[in-house]
């Protein structure tokens, strides 16, 4: 028997672990590290669509992509609560975010060209992101899993209006066409890239596996990703841009070429077209926002008075 007997227990047992029982403390940084990595992606998400938000060519299209940017937001509030039943304070993942000492997902370092890009980050980054998490839905810590089932509900929206905005543009002018291919073109690689590096690279997965904090392995979920997309790619009549994609009857998967491993770790550290511009636009945010911040903390202090 280990010190953590009745987390072991659990975890084998395939339960749950909250917030009040005890736990190694690796498993406790992990889950912190992994919550507000994912709380800031939604968080930096917001951006790159929501820039589109006053261009958005029709009030039905601008009223979509506000809820779904607003989703976004609330993503990100659930998953900070998550991160502080363990005891993080969100105020300080929120600075180690600006101080860039906290990653987000890299796929937020693209920019976004056109209006159809609006649609193709639906479709396949929002597509991307539901492989990854409907199986935290049963990832071993109670509040992140909990969290993940309304989170993954939204995100099959996001992936629907994003498919239904290229269907429209599809079936619209030549140049509107084009518009959604050299989006395509664009995000395809990226959005393979969003389940990180392959296995053989991903040293922490097995730690992660092991305690059921993940349930595939990373080139397990691209798998399905592609296999998802190739057919909508077709249905939808645009060209993914990879000259290896092919259906192999043997695995009875798709094959198809790898990204581009150097640009992922150049993004990730830095080096993507948008990292500064996202970043000092949370920090704009995070300053514009401290006197409601104060506010609220003075508020609750005196209703706490008035209590006594
Ligand atoms: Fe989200
Ligand atoms: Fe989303």
């Amino acid at each position: 028997m280990t010190d953590f007997a009745l987390f072991d227990q659990a975890i084998a047992r395939d339960q749950r672990i909250e917030p009040a029982d005890e736990m190694p403390e690796r498993y406790r940084s992990t889950m912190i590290r992994q919550i507000a990595q994912h709380a800031h992606s939604e968080i930096i998400g917001m951006q790159p669509e929501g820039e589109w938000i006053t261009r958005a060519p029709t009030l039905r299209r601008k009223a979509i992509l506000l809820a779904k940017v607003q989703d976004e937001a609330g993503h990100g509030l659930y998953l900070y609560s998550a991160a502080e039943t363990l005891g993080a304070d969100r105020g300080d993942l929120t600075q180690r975010l600006i101080e860039g000492r906290q990653k987000y997902s890299s796929i937020f370092n693209y920019p976004t060209l056109s209006f159809a890009d609006v649609g193709v980050i639906g479709w396949l980054v929002d597509g991307a992101a539901i492989c990854n998490q409907v199986p935290l839905c049963r990832s071993s810590y109670g509040p992140y899993a909990r969290a993940m089932i309304r989170i993954c509900k939204e995100e099959s929206f996001h992936q629907r209006q994003g498919y239904e905005l290229l269907l429209t543009m599809m079936s619209g002018t030549a140049a509107q066409r084009d518009m959604v291919q050299d989006a395509v073109d664009r995000w395809w690689w990226p959005s393979l890239m969003m389940f990180g590096p392959p296995d053989a690279d991903s040293p922490n997965t097995a730690q992660s596996m092991a305690w059921k904090i993940k349930r595939h392995t990373n080139d397990e979920l691209r798998q399905r990703f592609v296999d998802m997309s190739v057919p909508q790619a077709a249905e939808l009549g645009v060209t993914l841009p990879d000259p290896e994609l092919a259906w192999n009857a043997s695995r009875d998967h798709y094959d198809f070429g790898q990204p581009d491993w150097d640009e992922l770790r150049r993004v990730i550290s830095g080096g993507g077209a948008m990292n500064e511009q996202r970043i000092a636009r949370r920090r704009q945010a995070d300053t514009d926002g401290a006197w409601v911040r104060e506010a609220a903390a003075a508020h609750a202090a005196k209703n706490l008075e008035v209590a006594r």
